[in-house]
């Protein structure tokens, strides 16, 4: 059969008001940048974000978010957010991703919201961990959880026309990655250790001329769920599969339904057909440049904001009056 185009009339793009959402949320955890106080980063970034998100015109539900609503009084898992309207959609938020990042003043800490339609995003219930192995479109089809690292290490230097040493592979710095880290550096390639932020660390590996190859290791299972719509609008592919710590959240993962055999495509994790994301710096990165202040009342953020049914990607670069800001909404932005 012939492949059919059904035209259809371009409609609003949510990812451009999101922006606004990570930005808000950047904006207000850059004041705490190195000031050693990971939960008061966090705080700050939560109530500028989920203030913001009254004015996106939607009809929202939180899948992934801060937690149960007996710790979480913002942002928690199942509040509806947005002003009501259509569409309806699932909403996984990690207004700082990098909390330790941002209390240390160290790179790459982002705020990040993704948007899928309702009932498309994978719920992580009492998983808290999964195994992940992320790349760009070009190596999409070699990833594989179950082949040993260093073949695939191989297969990656050979598609990309380069020399196993050249291979980067980005991880968490965890004691659990240390039998993986020491297998990588017996091939010949090479690591790049961070100390936290595996979402901006999926973007890297997945983005066009980008220093990593790869991404691998055990890292959270909603971080997993957030890479997952990021490359579904920017292309290549993140393979997980559910990591309980024991016994007790193998137990609860079954009993809960969950297969912790099956691996996750990014379909599996989102698995819309519309999905928008958006991400601002907070601390400068590879991906993305941190919030910089300005004069007495400026500041410059940097974004992303990409829909996958379009397919576009688009870096916003944004200008910010944080005295208008506080006026117009009561927040103090930095
Ligand atoms: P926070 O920003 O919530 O502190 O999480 C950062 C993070 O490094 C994630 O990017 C990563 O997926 C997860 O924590 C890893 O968990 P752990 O620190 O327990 O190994």
């Amino acid at each position: 059969m012939s492949e059919q185009h059904v035209s259809q009339r371009p409609d609003r793009n949510l990812a451009l008001e999101l922006v606004r959402v990570t930005e808000a949320a950047a904006l207000a955890a850059a004041r705490m940048v190195g000031r050693g106080d990971k939960e008061g980063a966090d705080q700050a970034a939560v109530d500028a974000m989920r203030q913001m998100l009254d004015s996106v015109s939607m009809d929202g539900v939180v899948v992934i978010g801060e937690g149960e609503k007996d710790q979480a009084p913002m942002l928690y898992n199942g509040e509806r957010i947005g002003d009501g309207s259509p569409p309806e959609v699932d909403v996984a938020v990690d207004p700082l991703e990098g909390t330790r990042l941002t209390a240390l003043g160290m790179p790459s800490a982002i705020a990040v919201i993704a948007l899928g339609e309702r009932g498309t995003m994978f719920d992580p219930g009492p998983c808290v961990y999964m195994e992940k192995i992320a790349g760009g479109p070009e190596i999409a089809d070699l990833l594989d959880l179950d082949r040993p690292l260093p073949e695939t290490l191989a297969l990656v230097a050979d598609r990309k026309r380069i020399d196993i040493r050249d291979v980067m592979v980005v991880m968490l710095d965890r004691e659990r990655h240390h039998a993986a880290m020491a297998e990588v550096r017996e091939a010949g390639a090479r690591v790049r250790l961070i100390l936290d932020g595996d979402v901006s660390a999926a973007l890297l590996a997945v983005s066009e001329n980008s220093p990593v190859d790869l991404l691998w290791g055990i890292g959270g299972t909603p971080e997993g769920v957030i890479s997952a719509a990021a490359i579904k609008c920017i292309g290549g592919e993140l393979l997980g599969r559910l990591w309980p710590r024991d016994d007790a959240e193998r137990e609860a993962a079954i009993d809960a339904g969950y297969d912790l055999g099956k691996v996750l495509t990014c379909d599996d994790l989102v698995a819309g057909e519309d999905v928008f994301f958006a991400a601002t710096g907070v601390t400068d990165g590879d991906v993305l440049q941190g919030v910089r202040y300005q004069g007495d009342r400026g500041a410059t953020t940097e974004s992303l904001s990409m829909r996958s049914r379009s397919g576009t990607v688009r870096r916003v670069s944004a200008r910010h009056d944080r005295a208008k800001l506080r006026a117009l909404t009561g927040v103090r932005y930095g």
